[in-house]
């Protein structure tokens, strides 16, 4: 079996840290490059996080490009009370020892998707960077992408609106209007995809790196039960973008059209979801996640995770 490549654009972020681990973990996929973009916390600490979390797998071969500090149009607004001030507040990863490339996140991502063999872009922060590809480099289109972001129904940055699309809604309509092979990963989804306490304490038991993703998790789960006591774990967002790649048999998609609102006022960052062709709405942009095995995405978490090299 051909792994397939993989970009990660993302901003760690606990969960984004765990769909990193994951994607190492995986002979399904290849993780070529990670760029990184502020949106749980600043562009510095999302860059650093992810540089740890590929060093704490022994990966810090894999090139880490830093991408924008900021929003296209809004002003930043990380997520310190989901991710803390580090934005991988538990456990306590070193300093990285391997920096960040000089060439710009977007300059990277141009340079991969204006190749013949072109990875599949997985995006799971703010789509800043994504967005601002587009606008710079026309000629650079992914041949397939899979977002973590909006919503169908209710949202948890606000209650229209998912964090990721919330943060930048320019970004994420630039991105939905390019009608690209575009599969947005949801909260309708997300929040069927959990990790409980149960899955944790056998990822604590599985080595060095199941025991760092027990103490990310101690801190996340934190944030979740007060916010969510109606859920049964904490909602693993990012990882399902990468699980999808893995087995696409775990979530199930619908073709819609998808438009972002870019107001400012209570519903900003919304994603508004037609699959019913409705008059005056756009033609079909995307494909929605709708359902989750929640209990087969758990087993593989905890199963990858704990294949992870036990020692350093
Ligand atoms: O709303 C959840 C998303 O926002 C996840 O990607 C999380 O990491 C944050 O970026
Ligand atoms: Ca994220």
């Amino acid at each position: 079996m051909t792994p397939t490549p993989i970009i990660l654009d993302c901003d760690p972020g606990h969960d984004d840290a765990i769909a990193i681990l994951l994607a190492l973990a995986s002979p399904e996929v290849e993780l070529v490059g990670v760029t990184t973009v502020s949106g749980n916390q600043t562009l510095d600490k999302t860059t650093g996080n992810a540089l740890r979390v590929l060093e704490l797998a022994g990966r810090g071969d894999i090139p880490v490009y830093a991408g924008a500090d900021a929003p296209i149009v809004r002003a930043r607004d990380v997520a310190a009370h989901v991710h803390g001030e580090s934005g991988l507040d538990g456990p306590d990863l070193p300093q990285p020892q391997h920096a960040a490339q000089s060439q710009h996140a977007v300059e990277y991502l141009a340079t991969q998707f204006t190749r013949s063999d072109k990875p599949v872009l997985v995006a799971t922060g703010p789509l800043t960077n994504v967005g601002l590809l587009f606008a710079t480099h026309p000629g650079a289109r992914p041949d397939r992408i899979i977002l973590m972001g909006g919503a169908i129904g209710e949202g948890n940055r606000t209650p229209a609106a998912e964090f990721n699309i919330w943060a930048d809604p320019e970004a994420a309509q630039r991105v939905f209007q390019e009608g690209l092979d575009t599969t947005m990963v949801g909260l309708d989804v997300t929040h069927g995809a959990l990790i409980k306490d149960e899955h944790t304490e056998r990822m604590r038991a599985a080595g060095r790196v199941g025991k760092v993703v027990a103490e990310l998790m101690d801190f996340y789960a934190r944030f979740h039960k007060a916010r969510y006591p109606d859920l049964d774990g904490s909602p693993m967002h990012d990882p399902v973008c990468v699980a999808h790649l893995i087995d696409p048999t775990l979530m199930d998609v619908r073709d819609a059209a998808i438009e972002v609102d870019c107001t400012t006022g209570p519903s900003r960052g919304r994603t508004n979801v037609d699959w019913r062709n409705r008059e005056h709405f756009g033609a079909p942009n995307a494909k929605v996640g709708v359902s989750i095995d929640g209990d087969r995405f758990a087993e593989l978490v905890v199963d990858r995770i704990s294949s992870l090299p036990a020692s350093a």
